[in-house]
């Protein structure tokens, strides 16, 4: 692979003073929020983690539920409308429902979306979607179970189906479900499973696996590209791209399947990077500002918050971050180096 778009631009500049809002130096300015609730997760995916896990982060090193809501309300503050909760796997956060409620409760009201693999929705979607979650994307990448437990090394393909039809009940909706294809292992089911969640109408769609697994073993030709799913698709749906206008900051390509009104995405994260139109901002679950996937520094907040600083210091240190976010991740250019901390730790 040669000749992606934006080369990584890693100079630091100077941030200009009075910004308003979370605008970078490239035009581009920061409105959705992820949040890394737990770095832990009870699956083990392949593009993900090793099979023994990894070192997760201790107690104290993590926010507290005070600290996250407070910094959460210092980047809407600062014009983010789009609260994502991720991992590692959110639900694992016990206090995860009294996060979102307390989330729901700052104004001005932010949408607040969550990323999960779907293990243990069942149980929690009616009481998050009470306390003020809109939407879910629930990862998965095959309903083959022998497929599943090879793939995330578990086998709870049960808890998911049911995780999905709990988030659906409680009106979480539209439920999207993620799908990363790996060669070998699930890319030859990739039509199985959008015909599955047509049937259940769940919007598919399918992620470029990126570099970011802890085990760094990710190889730019063994990666199922979006071309390929595509036409994997194509060998038993008729796809229709809708027009690009539709899709805004939006990473997904989006297709109407065999004329609509259904659609699948197919998201070319690495092949055809969205960087140019990204929107997001980043936090971990141990206080750190993040401007994109794929940086390889990072902006402490918890130290700064636990030693007394003030919201306009916290919202001078995220706007910092910001400014001197990368024009693009070069994944593919020589300078290109996969950032030390793994997805799980990031949050999607
Ligand atoms: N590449 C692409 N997607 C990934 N995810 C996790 N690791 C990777 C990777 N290396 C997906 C998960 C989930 C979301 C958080 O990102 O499957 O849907
Ligand atoms: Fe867990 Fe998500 Fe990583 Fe899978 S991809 S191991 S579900 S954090």
């Amino acid at each position: 692979m040669t000749g992606l778009p934006f080369p990584s631009v890693r100079d630091h500049p100077a941030t200009p003073q009075g910004l308003v809002g979370l605008p970078d130096q490239f035009g581009r300015v920061a409105r959705d929020l992820r949040v890394s609730v737990t770095d832990r997760c009870n699956l083990r995916c392949r593009y993900c983690m090793p099979a023994e896990g990894l070192p997760w982060l201790a107690k104290p090193e993590m926010l507290t539920d005070d600290e996250l809501v407070r910094i959460v309300a210092v980047f809407v503050g600062l014009g983010v409308q789009q609260v994502r909760l991720t991992g590692g796997e959110p639900l694992l956060r016990r206090s995860l429902v009294d996060v979102v409620g307390r989330i729901a409760a700052l104004r001005p009201r932010p949408r607040i979306a969550m990323t999960t693999n779907g293990v243990g929705l069942d149980r929690l979607a009616a009481p998050l979607a009470q306390a003020g979650l809109d939407r879910v994307n629930v990862s998965l990448d095959t309903i083959d179970p022998q497929e599943f437990a090879d793939l995330t090394r578990r086998d709870r393909l049960h808890d998911v189906e049911s995780g999905l039809k709990a988030a659906a009940a409680a009106g979480l909706t539209p439920v999207k479900v993620n799908a990363v294809a790996m060669r070998g292992i699930n890319d030859h089911s990739v039509a199985e499973l959008l015909q599955w969640c047509l049937d259940r109408d769940y919007e598919l769609r399918f992620i470029e696996q990126m570099p970011l697994d802890a085990q760094h073993g990710w190889d730019a030709s063994t990666m199922i590209s979006a071309g390929e799913v595509r036409t994997r698709l194509e060998e038993h749906f008729t796809l229709t791209p809708l027009p690009a206008a539709d899709r805004g900051s939006a990473p997904a390509e989006r297709f109407l399947v065999n004329g609509g009104p259904q659609t699948v995405g197919i998201i070319a994260s690495v092949t055809a990077p969205f960087c140019a139109a990204c929107d997001r901002t980043r936090l971990t679950a141990d206080g750190q500002v993040r401007n994109c996937l794929f940086s390889r520094v990072e902006t402490d907040l918890r130290g700064p918050l636990r030693d007394g600083a003030s919201d306009e210091d916290l919202a001078a240190l995220i706007q910092g971050e910001m400014w001197r976010k990368a024009r693009g991740h070069g994944i593919g250019t020589e300078d290109f180096v996969q950032p030390d901390r793994p997805m799980s730790a990031i949050g999607g």
